[in-house]
């Protein structure tokens, strides 16, 4: 195996292993003290590559992210005679490594674990930064910890069976990023698309590497979201209040929230480049503009846990690659939303 990348963060070192393979695990964790923990699909598309392994196989999708798996993930454990020397693996997306994380972090007051990413969305963004936990009812990540994998292994032939949609999904996180950070990689963005990209493994890599930077190097200098970590919640304020309303994706919603939150910015400050970001989410099969219920959109919007008395903090962007926080009050946001949304003359999109 290649040297790893380490990052240190405040209790523990998370080392990334970029371009390497699945069959490469066993260099890492010793197979009987290890159990991998999956859905059906990943399983399904590579069983080979778990033979030999002990595998709890999950049932896919974000509605398995509650107490009950973790309970039922418990049971599988104390049934294998799992004890503090075992690694946990996650081999999936967000969902997996989520739960997987949790779990690993309550068993036994806390036993090690690791990650490999089968997501795009995944490999960028919920593999990375030490966020661990569960829904409950209609709160996404409700219950949870903040405590570091020890290793994080990239193999990007997994990507090979990701359905496209999810795809998107993961480029609107690489498009978040290149907006708040990195105007280079939006250029890079701007001069392909997912298609292109798709195609083109080397470079697909190094975004992807570049990505797992880049939120690794923030999340290192704010674990626990004081200030900069906020950076990533570009397009999820408006995106969170959306999904919940409507039928769509994460990434859609992110999407949508994010053109938005650049209007917003040309309100707010000197921003004037909404329509590169508009062009870009089209170029990677998302959504910008959409008709929404501006009244439902704030109801929920006020009720965001992010939000600090009468305040919510909005990114916003002062040019591409540079994302700012802004504490706005909500009144600032409602006239905004308002003006984004529409009234009830013209259809929203399809609810939930
Ligand atoms: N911890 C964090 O910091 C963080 C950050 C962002 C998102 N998240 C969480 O991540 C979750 C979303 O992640 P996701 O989009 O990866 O969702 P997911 O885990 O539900 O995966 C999406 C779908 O793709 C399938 N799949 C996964 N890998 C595949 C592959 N290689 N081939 C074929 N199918 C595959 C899965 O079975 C699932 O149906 C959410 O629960 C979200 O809250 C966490
Ligand atoms: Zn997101």
């Amino acid at each position: 195996m290649n040297n790893p990348v380490s990052y240190r963060f405040s209790a523990s070192t998370v080392h990334y292993h970029f371009s390497e393979r699945l069959q490469d695990l066993q260099k890492l964790v010793a197979k009987d003290r290890t159990v991998i923990i999956t859905d059906d699909n990943v399983f399904d598309h590579h069983k080979s590559r778990f033979r030999g392994w002990n595998t709890i196989v999950l049932r896919p999708g974000e509605a398995y992210k509650v107490q009950a798996t973790v309970d039922s993930i418990i049971s599988q454990l104390i049934a294998l005679q799992v004890d503090r020397q075992f690694t946990l693996v996650g081999v999936g997306g967000g969902v997996v490594t989520d739960l997987t994380g949790y779990v690993a972090s309550v068993y036994m007051r806390g036993i090690s674990f690791g990650f490999v990413p089968t997501t795009v969305l995944a490999m960028v963004d919920a593999s990375i930064g030490g966020k661990n936990g569960i829904d409950v009812g209609p709160y996404k990540n409700m219950v949870g910890v903040i405590r570091q994998p020890s290793f994080i292994l990239y193999d990007y032939d997994l990507l090979k069976t990701l359905p496209d949609a999810q795809w998107s999904d993961g480029f609107a996180e690489v498009i978040k990023h290149a907006c708040i950070r990195d105007a280079a990689a939006f250029r890079m963005l701007e001069s392909t698309d997912l298609a292109a990209l798709r195609r083109d493994k080397e470079g697909l890599q190094a975004l992807i590497q570049r990505n797992a930077r880049l939120k690794s190097g923030i999340v290192k200098k704010d674990e626990f979201e004081k200030g900069d970590r906020k950076l990533l919640n570009f397009g999820h304020t408006l995106g969170h209040a959306l999904e919940t309303q409507y039928a769509l994706s994460h990434g859609q919603a992110v999407a949508i929230g994010m053109y938005h939150a650049c209007r917003f910015s040309e309100a707010h400050l000197d921003f004037s480049e909404t329509d590169r970001v508009a062009r870009v989410l089209g170029q990677y099969g998302l959504p910008s503009d959409a008709v929404f219920d501006a009244d439902k959109v704030l109801g929920i919007l006020q009720m965001d846990k992010k939000r600090v008395s009468k305040e919510i903090n909005y990114i916003l962007l002062q040019k591409i690659g540079k994302a700012v926080i802004c504490p706005l009050p909500l009144a600032t946001i409602g006239k905004w939303v308002r003006k984004a949304g529409v009234g009830k003359h013209k259809k929203a999109m399809p609810e939930k």
